[in-house]
């Protein structure tokens, strides 16, 4: 069951052009916080916006003390969340929804991690829990110039990176997809829902691929069905809600 947490700000920095980089300081239970899981965030401390904004865990210390949150301040409830400073007390219902299945990769084997936009920051923290059981990391990212680039040197730190960008400001004039080859055993991904149909549409069903998704939510919690989408499996008429049974999806389980 997700807790309602007050979390302290520890920073809440600018750190590419409109990406932010909160760090908040807690106890967190590891098992609970894994890669893949989102927190819920309150932007403000008035009633407006209402809807709590879905964000994905970026990092967690190996002590269990400090998390980060990676988000792109763009919208009314984000564009709030950026004036927060150290010191402010963040309001936060965590953790939500499934994670990334870590033992679909063996110790020895290759993860290769794809993300485009703000769908970057949940890999991070899969490839370092990732690369500490033995995993080798191989890295695509994708944005729409050298501006929006983030966290290049934290994912080199994991291993191999290719950079992409559609106006060809830095790395590969081009899409993620441009640079994907086969040298690897799993795929997870997440990022903007044209990259992940770009993504369904090249690789195989046999491989194993992971997806989480960036939909748009209200409660969170599975109870508005805000957030629903539809199964490939045409046994199952009924619509999976994002926030409970994903973010993270089989790659082809889901009609994009
Ligand atoms: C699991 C998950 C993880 C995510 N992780 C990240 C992350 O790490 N970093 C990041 O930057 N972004 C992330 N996102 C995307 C992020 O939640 C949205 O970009 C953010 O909510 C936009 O908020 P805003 O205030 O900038 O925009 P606004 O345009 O002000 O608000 C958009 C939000 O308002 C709500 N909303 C508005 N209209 C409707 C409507 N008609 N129906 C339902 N809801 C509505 C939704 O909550 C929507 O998310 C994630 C999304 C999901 C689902
Ligand atoms: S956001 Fe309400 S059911 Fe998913």
């Amino acid at each position: 069951m997700p807790a309602k947490n007050l979390l302290t700000i520890k920073a809440n920095q600018q750190i590419a052009d409109k990406i932010y980089k909160l760090e908040l300081s807690g106890n967190y239970d590891l098992a609970e916080f894994a890669p893949g899981k989102f927190l819920h965030i309150k932007c403000s401390d008035s009633i407006e916006p209402m809807l709590r904004r879905p964000m994905s865990i970026c990092d967690i210390d190996d002590a269990g003390k400090l998390m980060t949150v990676l988000y792109r301040a763009d919208g009314k409830g984000t564009k709030l969340l950026s004036d927060k400073h150290a010191g402010d007390i963040l309001d936060v219902l965590a953790p939500l929804g499934i994670e990334f299945p870590q033992d679909a990769v063996k110790p020895g084997q290759t993860a290769l991690l794809i993300g485009g936009g703000i769908g970057v920051p949940p890999l991070y923290y899969l490839g370092r829990k990732l690369k500490q059981r033995g995993v080798k990391i191989k890295s695509i990212l994708g944005f729409n110039s050298a501006k929006d680039v983030f966290y290049e040197d934290d994912f080199k730190s994991l291993g191999e990176v290719k950079i992409s960008t559609m106006d060809g400001t830095y790395g590969h004039h081009g899409l993620v997809t441009d640079l994907i080859d086969q040298d690897w055993d799993t795929l997870y991904t997440c990022g903007p829902t044209a990259m992940l149909k770009a993504i369904q549409n090249i690789i195989s069903k046999d491989k194993a691929a992971y997806m989480s998704l960036e939909e748009r939510m209200a409660c969170g919690i599975g109870a508005c069905l805000a957030c629903v989408c539809k199964s490939t499996d045409p046994n199952n008429t009924s619509y999976n809600r994002v926030c409970t049974e994903g973010p993270v999806f089989p790659l082809h389980a889901v009609n994009l």
